[in-house]
């Protein structure tokens, strides 16, 4: 059975190399390890057979959570992991006190834009080349929790 627990220092070289094969765009070791290390942040795991399936980076701001990047390995997509992930981080994010939930992601990742927009996140707006890896636009989204 998968369970989601938070992530720890000793992760650090198992996420290194999720990142390489999750995004294009993938995180340098510095910011994977500044963001672990970080204490303003929600960092959450899901492990199967003691084995990082997919994982969440949130910063916490004073009245909101923000999604810094969620990533799921591609033999593991389309089986709800990410949304448990994502549910687990709002329920922790509630449990702060935070009532909104915001995020940024590239305009063509449609198939993210998907994935937010079937957990109720809202367009915000529109961030203009907001990736300098690729020059895309970046669509603000948020959500509410009540
Ligand atoms: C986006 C991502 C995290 C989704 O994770 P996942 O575990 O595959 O998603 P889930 O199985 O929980 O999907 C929940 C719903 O989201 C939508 N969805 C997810 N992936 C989708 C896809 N490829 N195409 C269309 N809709 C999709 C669907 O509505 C899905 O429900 P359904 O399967 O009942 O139709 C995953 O595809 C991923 O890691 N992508 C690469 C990294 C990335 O782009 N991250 C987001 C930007 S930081």
């Amino acid at each position: 059975m998968d369970t989601i627990r938070k992530i720890v220092f000793n992760d650090l070289i198992e996420i290194i190399g999720l990142e390489k094969k999750i995004f294009d765009d993938s995180w340098s070791s510095k910011i994977i390890q500044n963001q672990i290390k970080n204490l303003e942040a929600i960092n959450l795991a899901v492990i199967q057979d003691s084995r990082i399936i997919a994982y969440i980076f949130s910063r916490i701001y004073v009245d909101f959570i923000e999604i810094e990047r969620v990533g799921v390995i591609k033999s593991e997509r389309r089986n709800k992991v990410g949304e448990k992930l994502m549910k687990e981080l709002e329920n922790i994010a509630y449990l702060k006190k935070k009532r909104k939930i915001t995020l940024e992601v590239a305009e063509n990742n449609f198939s993210a834009i998907n994935f937010y927009k079937k957990l109720f996140y809202k367009k915000d707006g529109i961030r203009k080349k907001y990736y300098k890896f690729d020059n895309q636009n970046a669509l603000l989204m948020s959500k509410e929790l009540n």
